[in-house]
């Protein structure tokens, strides 16, 4: 194979498509969850109100991870909802959290009317740094979200520690991070007071959409399970509303795909990771290129490649280009801008035109989010960040392509790049 670069008219190293979350061969459904879901229709009990299979996951879910209490629901942001409808935050009050997440763990902040509070990231992991959001704290913090961001653990340990000496609420977003191991071996979303998890379509294990909350505090359960299902206490038998909240009831058809799927996740990771290794292994010898490590603890729901552009020749945007020609799933920054850039927030019209929840009632101060918010958010996904789409179904040919395809464009880029 000729080492001309297919961006420049050479032959693509990879000419099919790999698995994807979208296909039936990048995705684990099988006979289980149709037996699953003839089941519940047999049963008649589409809700989980008088259903068991809601029920049922919340147990398997919770004894998986080692909590008392599990809250299912409608989806990830959902989730992360019911655990910011728990904290109780009054309009104006402040939560910080990570520039570097998909929105749907900004939405339940604003939603609440707090005041979203972007603390800066570590510039080779892309996850929150912890003095940064220590510098965040004010009088009017109420909680931290950490996100474990595309697998990685976040250091949970450390803004536990923070959220102990402050007396907040640490809610982690586990979207991204099923079965991610911390430090000493225990899950990611179990060293916080919530954590949060994902069901939708390109995660681990998905019913489509669906949401998890986790916790072992029962006050805040009992919270997350009333915010869930419009503040009515089923228990009580009696019909009234004793706290704020939505429906973000989970049906049994979702439960039902769901527990399958999760008798799924151990191998879905384990693949994931040996996966990665086999990459990692593959391009160890690249300059320049700041590789994924710890696998055994990683869940690779992305495989990221923080460039150095001097050393490995070209910037995220140029490896992007030269990579997608050659047929490997990529794309530069994970996002196109940081949280706090896009137009909802940089213009801050959420609710009408009152300015609300930055200007009324009175926040603490003119909260702007500009450009230069958070440097190290800003030059990954500008310039460093190089994000390799990832499934479980990825065989060992396909890995091999996408080393080839790097090998080739490394050597390419690096060799038109001037030295520095
Ligand atoms: C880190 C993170 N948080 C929250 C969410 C929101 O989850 P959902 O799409 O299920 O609402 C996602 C989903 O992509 C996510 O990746």
């Amino acid at each position: 194979m000729s080492d001309r670069l297919a961006r420049d008219g050479g032959t693509p190293v990879r000419s099919t498509p790999f698995p994807s979350a979208m296909d039936p061969q990048g995705r684990t459904f099988g006979p289980a969850e149709a037996e699953a879901l003839a089941r519940v229709i047999d049963s008649a009990r589409l809700s989980s109100n008088g259903g068991t299979e809601v029920a049922a996951l919340e147990r398997e879910f919770g004894a998986l991870y080692g909590t008392p209490h599990a809250v299912a629901c409608t989806s990830g942001t959902a989730a992360l909802h019911l655990a910011v409808g728990a904290v109780d935050p009054a309009p104006g009050d402040e939560i910080i959290t990570t520039p570097v997440t998909d929105f749907g763990t900004v939405i339940p902040i604003l939603a609440q009317n707090a005041v979203p509070v972007f603390a800066d990231v570590d510039p080779l992991t892309g996850i929150l740094d912890p003095a940064s959001v220590e510098a965040c704290i004010s009088e009017r913090t109420r909680a931290i979200i950490a996100v474990h961001l595309m697998g990685a653990p976040a250091p949970v340990d450390d803004l536990a520690a923070i959220a102990r000496r402050h007396g907040l609420i640490l809610i982690e977003d586990c979207a991204q991070a099923y079965l991610t191991e911390l430090p000493d071996g225990s899950y990611a979303g179990t060293r916080g007071h919530i954590g949060c998890f994902s069901l939708q379509q390109y995660k681990h294990v998905t019913c489509g959409d669906g949401g998890l909350a986790i916790s072992g505090d029962g006050q805040l359960a009992q919270r997350m399970r009333l915010f869930a299902d419009k503040g009515w206490p089923r228990d009580t038998g009696e019909r009234t509303h004793v706290s704020f909240g939505m429906n973000y009831r989970m049906t049994e058809l979702q439960a039902a795909v769901a527990r399958v799927q999760l008798t799924k996740l151990a191998g879905v990771v384990a693949r994931r990771r040996a996966a990665a290794g086999r990459l990692v292994a593959g391009l160890q010898k690249l300059e320049g290129l700041h590789l994924p490590n710890e696998l055994d603890r990683h869940a690779v729901w992305l495989f990221p490649v923080v460039l150095d552009p001097d050393v490995a020749g070209g910037t995220n945007t140029e490896y992007a280009e030269a990579l997608e020609a050659e047929g490997i799933p990529v794309s530069a920054g994970y996002l196109s801008r940081p949280v706090y850039r896009y137009p909802v927030l940089s213009r801050k019209r959420l609710y009408g035109g009152a300015g609300f929840p930055f200007t009324c009632p009175p926040a603490r101060r003119d909260w702007q989010y500009d450009d230069g918010l958070c440097p190290n958010a800003e030059e990954l996904i500008d310039r460093t960040w190089l994000i390799v789409h990832w499934n479980e179904a990825y065989s060992d040919a396909d890995v091999d392509d996408m080393a080839t395809a790097f090998r080739r464009v490394h050597s390419a880029l690096r060799s038109t790049r001037p030295a520095v």
